[in-house]
Formats: structure tokens, sequence, C-alpha cells
């Protein structure tokens, strides 16, 4: 699926449901996160005017799936917790390039916001699939689509840009090193975790 060297195990499905406050507030700071990520981009690359107006649409979707969790939160009356860290998010953001020509950042930029994508696609997939609470299920499967549209839109925005990059060379290898570390979660109730 989306080129992911590994999928996760079902069971996780089993342990994001046993605590549903948890994995919703840390859904929601997700889903904020990835609008950031969107605004980030925005004020470092104004030369790129497409992708800039394609930013500020997905910015405003990912605020759009924020608030769709807090409301799912609030109607639970569950709490949403502080934001969380995402260690997964984390070791993602050392694998990026950041020296080389600041194109070559940019379009490595791109390609670790490709890579969350894919990664919470298929880890809302796994929810869809899985969990008991039919809501919910349908929920995950809505924003499967949407950030599998998120996924192509970065990844064709990387080839459109990458003027001294092998886009397809560099995307095997942040799949390789996405698979690798992928082995160490899957065992917590976060959509990274
Ligand atoms: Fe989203
Ligand atoms: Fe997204």
């Amino acid at each position: 699926m989306l080129g992911l060297k590994l999928l996760t195990d079902p069971r996780w499905a089993n342990i994001a449901e046993s605590n549903l406050e948890e994995i919703l507030t840390d859904h929601a700071w997700c889903e904020q996160k990835a609008a950031a990520n969107a605004l980030y981009l925005i004020s470092n690359n104004s030369e790129h005017i497409e992708f800039i107006q394609k930013m500020a649409e997905i910015a405003i979707e990912e605020m759009e799936h924020f608030n769709m969790v807090v409301e799912i939160i609030k109607q639970r009356g569950y709490s949403l917790g502080r934001e969380r860290k995402d260690d997964y998010v984390s070791e993602l953001m050392k694998f990026a390039r950041k020296n080389g020509s600041r194109n070559t950042s940019f379009i490595d930029r791109l390609l670790f916001a490709a890579m969350i994508e894919a990664r919470s696609c298929e880890r809302f997939r796994v929810l869809y699939q899985n969990i008991q609470d039919k809501e919910l299920a349908k929920f995950y499967y809505d924003l499967m689509v949407s950030e599998a549209t998120h996924y192509t839109t970065f990844l064709n925005f990387a080839r459109k840009y990458a003027t001294d990059v092998d886009v397809d060379k560099r995307w095997a290898e942040w799949l390789d090193f996405e698979g690798q570390l992928i082995q160490s979660y899957g065992k917590s109730g976060a959509v990274h975790g």
C-alpha cells in the first residue's frame, strides 16, 4: 500500500480502540501539526505560487480534520489532552536532507510530508477495517481517502520541482528508512505509535 515496506499489524487497532480518548487526542494534534507543516511550507516557498495555493487548501483541510476530531472528543465527553510528542515524526525529520541546495532541502521536505501522509493513511485504513465502533470506522475511512490525496499531492510537487534530485531514487530511500523505523512502532495507541 502506497509503497510502504511494512504494513501495520491489525492488532494495533485494538490497542488504539482500548483507549479512545488517548488516540483521539493524539490524532487531533497530528492534524494540527499537518496544518502547521503546510503553513511552514507556504512561508518558505513563496516563489512557487501554484504550490502555496495548494498548501493553503491543505492547511484548511487539516484544520477541518482537527475540528472534526475535537467535535468527536466533545460529543463523547472526553477531554482534548495536551499536544503529544511524535517520536516517529522526529525520527523522520532527522532523515530529511538539510544541507545541499535550497531546492534539495525543499524536495526532501516534500518527501518527508508525503511519508507522514502515507503512513497516516495506512494507519487510518487499519483503524477503519478493524475497530468495532461504527461511527469511528466511517470517520477513519473518510480520512484515509483524504490523506491519500495529500500523499499524492506532496509526491507530485516533489516531482514537479525536482531540478537537481532524482525523486524516484530518493523516495525509495525514504521508503526503506521508514520501513526500518516503523518496526519499532505499532505497540501504542497513537496514530504513529
Ligand atoms: Fe488530515
Ligand atoms: Fe493530510
